[in-house]
């Protein structure tokens, strides 16, 4: 035989030599959900180990995660129903828990990367991304004017990256602009380029309780059975200004992963969602998988499809076990 793959495999040394991916901390971006209020620590029941935290509580998980080498986080905001309405209102109210949050998270943490948000759903009234008239329709241009108002005042409270999550077309652009007009050239913008409309951010709406009143998200969020569809939002992000494009789902979509990766020469994120985590907890907790391991072939298959970010529930796990 003149060719023995198994040669490259015979040590741990030389699998070591010869591997082709690593996951490190610095590929990750982690979700965290803020409560408003003090002292308060409420588990998703859908997805174990992952906490719902006030402020107060909130930083000393930063500051735990950042002496683990988790750099990034993406902070996203639990909103009481008393505070939606259908307009989104408190999204731009500069007193709102969310916005005071952030300037005392980025002034205690200046060397942190902090990600927010951008869509309706937390805030709205209908549960959608977008505004809703009176048939149910999701209004595009009109959640323009919403979303740019929205990124402004996250950009103002000093945060690094805008994550517009919302699939309105010409987001990218219009929120690009506002935030120019207003002094923030410097706010990257990392789209949901390709988020598909799927099954795996139920845990993520139990956390956020944002899960539609009516409806669903089928005419914004992409259709599950379409690859080549990533490359006509891939194309327009970029044209209107993305700083990175990302893929959502990411295990479902390695495919998409792989295809932007060969397409784009901007930074591929992918988003490990809710329901991915929610998976492997359930059966690691039941005993049915290796946790530890499943999570890392895991993060590792996210990679290797060309993922250079990892928005992932799993990061302060995956940094504890290599610390
Ligand atoms: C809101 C938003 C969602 C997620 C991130 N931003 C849910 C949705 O679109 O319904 C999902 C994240 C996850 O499941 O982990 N637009």
């Amino acid at each position: 035989m003149l060719k023995r793959p198994r040669r490259n495999r015979k040590s741990a040394a030389i699998r070591d030599l010869v591997q082709e991916n690593v996951v490190t901390i610095n590929d990750f971006i982690f979700p965290l959900f803020l409560l408003e209020g003090k002292n308060k620590r409420v588990e998703v029941a859908s997805m174990p180990g992952i906490y719902r935290l006030t402020l107060d509580l909130m930083l000393k998980e930063i500051e735990e995660c950042l002496k683990l080498g988790i750099k990034a986080f993406d902070v996203f905001p639990v909103v009481d129903d008393k505070h939606k309405d259908k307009e989104a209102t408190q999204s731009i109210n500069e007193n709102f828990f969310y916005l005071t949050a952030l300037r005392e998270i980025k002034a205690q943490f200046p060397e942190a990367i902090i990600m927010t948000d951008v869509a309706m759903d937390p805030y709205s009234s209908d549960g959608h991304d977008g505004l809703v008239d009176e048939d149910g329709n999701i209004l595009n241009d009109e959640t323009l004017e919403i979303l740019g108002a929205m990124a402004v005042s996250q950009a103002e409270t000093g945060i690094d990256i805008i994550g517009p999550s919302d699939m309105m077309d010409g987001r990218v652009e219009y929120i690009r602009d506002a935030l120019d007009d207003n002094g923030f050239e410097n706010v990257s913008i990392m789209s949901y380029t390709a988020k598909y409309a799927s099954a795996f951010y139920g845990p993520f709406r139990d956390a956020l309780d944002s899960a539609p009143k009516s409806g669903d998200k089928k005419t914004y969020q992409m259709n599950p059975a379409n690859q080549r569809e990533a490359i006509i939002e891939a194309d327009l992000d970029e044209e209107e200004g993305a700083d990175f494009l990302m893929i959502k789902p990411a295990l479902a979509y390695l495919d998409v992963i792989k295809m932007l990766k060969d397409h784009s020469d901007l930074p591929i994120a992918a988003y490990n969602v809710s329901g991915e985590y929610a998976m492997l907890k359930a059966a690691g907790l039941k005993g049915w998988l290796d946790y530890e391991k499943a999570m890392q072939e895991t993060l590792l298959s996210i990679k290797r499809a060309g993922a250079d970010i990892i928005l992932t529930y799993h990061a302060k796990e995956f940094a504890l076990l290599h610390s």
